[in-house]
Parts: C-alpha cells; sequence; structure tokens
C-alpha cells in the first residue's frame, strides 16, 4: 500500500541505480494528490491547525515541501545523511565554512574557483581565520601545510579552470587522523561522477547552478553532510543566515536533476571529442582534459571517478587569437558560468579570476591567452566547426 498522506516518509531507494534515483528523487510524486510532477510550493508560510500543531511545516525559511524534496534527492545522490538548499553555490561555499571558528586554518585549493578564493582572502581574515592555498593535487603539499590549528581542508575536485584533480580518499584518511574536516567542492563532476562522502569526506558542496540544475536557468547551491554534528551546524546557518532556496527554484532543479545523467554523458562525450580536435590544432598549445590518458592525475582521476564530465580549458598561441575565439565564436556562447546544455567559453584571467592578483594567476597558468569551454550538449562536429572558424 503507498503511503498517500505525508511528506516524511519516503524510500531511501538504495538498492537502484543512479539514473533511477536522479528521475525519482525522494519522494518523487506528491503524497497528497499523486501529482507525478512535484508541486512547487509557492507559500512563505504555512496555516497551523491549533497552538504547537502544524503539518510539520511553519515557514519557508525554515522548511517547504518542494525544497525539502530536493534536499533529500541531493541526499540520496550523494550518499549522505542530509542536505542542505541554498539560493545559490557561493551561499553553499559560506555554510560549508561556517564550521571554522576564530583562530582555526583551513587550507584551499589552489586554483579554486574565484569566489572561493575571494572568501578565503577577505571574509575569513577579517573572522580571524587563517588560510593557506595548496596544490592538492600533491599530497606531500597537502601534508607540509598542515598546522596545530587545521581544522579543515576545502577541494575543489577537478580545479576550476586548471583541471588538478586532488586524491580525495587519501586527504581524507591523512585528515581524518588529525581531526581536519575535509569539504569537497563536487560542482564539475557532479554526484553522477563523483561522490566525495563515499570517499571519506566529511562535506559536500555545489554550485546547483551549474550541471544539476543544467539549463542555465536558475541559481542554486548545496551541502551534503553525513554526521549529525556537522549537519545541525549547517541547518543553523541555513535558517539564521537566511539563504534558503527559493520553492521555484528548487523545482526547477528538481526537474533539471531528472535528467543528469544524459546530460552529463553527452557533456563528457563531446568533451572529449573537443578536447581531442583542440589538442590537434597549431594554434592550440595545451589542452587541460581530465578525461586525456597523459593528464598528469589521470591515475587519480579513474580510482575516483565514473567520468570525466564536460570542462576542458585551452591555451592558444597568443592573446589576440584568445580574443578572436571570443570574438569570433557564434553557437558557443561567450559567458560565464558553466554546466548548461549550451557551450559556453569564457576568458578566465578577466571573467572568472579577477579578483586572484596577477602574480598568483600567473603561477596557475590562467594568462592571457587561457581559455575556459563548458562544452554543451549540442551535435559535437557543430561544436567544432564553431572553434575551427574562431580560430581561423
Ligand atoms: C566550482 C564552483 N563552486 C562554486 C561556485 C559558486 O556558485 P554560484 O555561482 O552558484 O554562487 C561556482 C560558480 O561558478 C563554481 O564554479
Amino acid at each position: 500500500m503507498k503511503n498517500f498522506s505525508n511528506y516524511t516518509d519516503y524510500d531511501k531507494k538504495e538498492n537502484w541505480k543512479i539514473g533511477s534515483k536522479l528521475v525519482h528523487g525522494a519522494l518523487g510524486s506528491d503524497p497528497m494528490t499523486g501529482a507525478v510532477s512535484f508541486p512547487i510550493f509557492q507559500t512563505a508560510t504555512f496555516r497551523f491547525r491549533a497552538l504547537g500543531d502544524s503539518l510539520g511545516f511553519d515557514y519557508t525559511r525554515c522548511q517547504n515541501p518542494t525544497v525539502e524534496e530536493l534536499e533529500r534527492t541531493m541526499a540520496i545522490l550523494e550518499e549522505g545523511t542530509e542536505g542542505f538548499a541554498l539560493a545559490s553555490g557561493m551561499a553553499a561555499v559560506m555554510c560549508a565554512l561556517s564550521v571554522l571558528k576564530s583562530k582555526d586554518h583551513v587550507i584551499l585549493s589552489d586554483d579554486i574557483y574565484g569566489g572561493t578564493y575571494e572568501i578565503a582572502q577577505t571574509v575569513l581574515p577579517d573572522h580571524n581565520i587563517e588560510t593557506s592555498f595548496v596544490d592538492l593535487s600533491d599530497i606531500e603539499l597537502f601534508k607540509a601545510n598542515i598546522k596545530e590549528n587545521t581544522k579543515m581542508v576545502f577541494i575543489e575536485t577537478p580545479t576550476n579552470p586548471m583541471m588538478k584533480v586532488a586524491d580525495i580518499a587519501e586527504i581524507s584518511k591523512i585528515a581524518k587522523e588529525k581531526g581536519i574536516i575535509v569539504a569537497v567542492d563536487n560542482t564539475l563532476l557532479t554526484p553522477y561522477y563523483q561522490k566525495p562522502l563515499t570517499l571519506g569526506a566529511d562535506i559536500v558542496v555545489h554550485s546547483g547552478t551549474k550541471y544539476l540544475e543544467g539549463h542555465n536557468d536558475t541559481m542554486a547551491g548545496f551541502v551534503v553532510v553525513k554526521d549529525k554534528e556537522i549537519g545541525d551546524k549547517m541547518r543553523a546557518f541555513l535558517k539564521y543566515q537566511g539563504g534558503c532556496l527559493a520553492p521555484l527554484n528548487a523545482w526547477l532543479t528538481l526537474r533539471g536533476i531528472k535528467t543528469l545523467e544524459l546530460r552529463m554523458q553527452k557533456h563528457s562525450e563531446n568533451a572529449m571529442k573537443v578536447a581531442t580536435w583542440l589538442r590537434n590544432h597549431p594554434k592550440v598549445k595545451k589542452v587541460y582534459y581530465i578525461g586525456f590518458e597523459d593528464h598528469k592525475d589521470y591515475q587519480t582521476t579513474i580510482k575516483q571517478t565514473t567520468g570525466f564530465g564536460g570542462m576542458l580549458s585551452f591555451e592558444v598561441d597568443s592573446k589576440q587569437t584568445a580574443l578572436k575565439v571570443i570574438e569570433k565564436v557564434d553557437m558557443i556562447l561567450f559567458a560565464g558560468s558553466l554546466g548548461g546544455v549550451e557551450s559556453l567559453i569564457t576568458y578566465p584571467m578577466i571573467v572568472t579570476h579577477h579578483e586572484v592578483p596577477e602574480e598568483v594567476r600567473e603561477a596557475l597558468g590562467i594568462n592571457e591567452r587561457f581559455l575556459r569551454l563548458s562544452v554543451g550538449i549540442e551535435d559535437a562536429d557543430d561544436i567544432i566547426k564553431d572553434l575551427e572558424q574562431a580560430l581561423e
């Protein structure tokens, strides 16, 4: 007998394959009406039956059925115990970092997303929290940067835009021995290709604006945890800092997630074709794609992921060529962001990493000849044709 009466009992669908979990979410259909498309509960507040007697919802900043359906879906997909939906990926990053206190130290990937870099450079020091940026694809460098007061390591893997890969299991093993919390920004590969909590991480962070929602039409952010104590801190941050996800945006993200399997497979297939083509172009000096067998971190990649995703970066022969590509692309759009169905190209030096000081950017390789491509799900031949005419 199906439960047609409440929003709290949901089946964790542990024995389903991920493709089915993506389509059916947590509750899937609406338990009250049977609606196959989970409803958008577009309400700020909920009526009480009597004093102290609600139906489990009282105020949307604290709980909302559409948002809860998405949070539970994310917890199922990442194999965590609790998920938290926030208004953007940046809100999710801040939420994860909220476990830090004054005098703590946090280690972050050196070419982390520009916004996270900015938080670590400005917001955290204002709260007397020390930060170190470390190439986390080098485990010895990670070990060497651990201090007495290191409380967290914040990993982005693969990094954006240099596509460096950190060994989540190895870092987690070392961190666990020292009581360091491991947070992983899993935006680029999504739980479809990588599940950090199963590799030993404590917190997963997402910009849901990217592949999860997938259509470049809404902002969202997620945190997923497996430990109750950390979860309670995340819930308190979400509730009192107020960066909750709006019900409509939650619904759009739930809808996007249903097709994640098909989209990720197409993004990856296209990215491999485009990366391989770019690599053989005379004006392209280097292509950064984690699916290449000669990528320096390939062995780590295949140990912890089941696919390579749709992101790649490349360096051309001159600044003029880079600027010409941006100007001449036609089907590929020159825009920030990534992970949507449309192919987007960007110039990280100016668009995504302008907060990063020039000397740091140069040392990372984010120079005036460097471009990042989020390969969409159009026909790969058309993406290549567009790049061909832009590189002429
Ligand atoms: C890896 C990564 N993390 C976090 C963010 C921040 O997410 P949002 O733009 O949804 O706030 C981004 C945005 O580009 C990102 O690429």
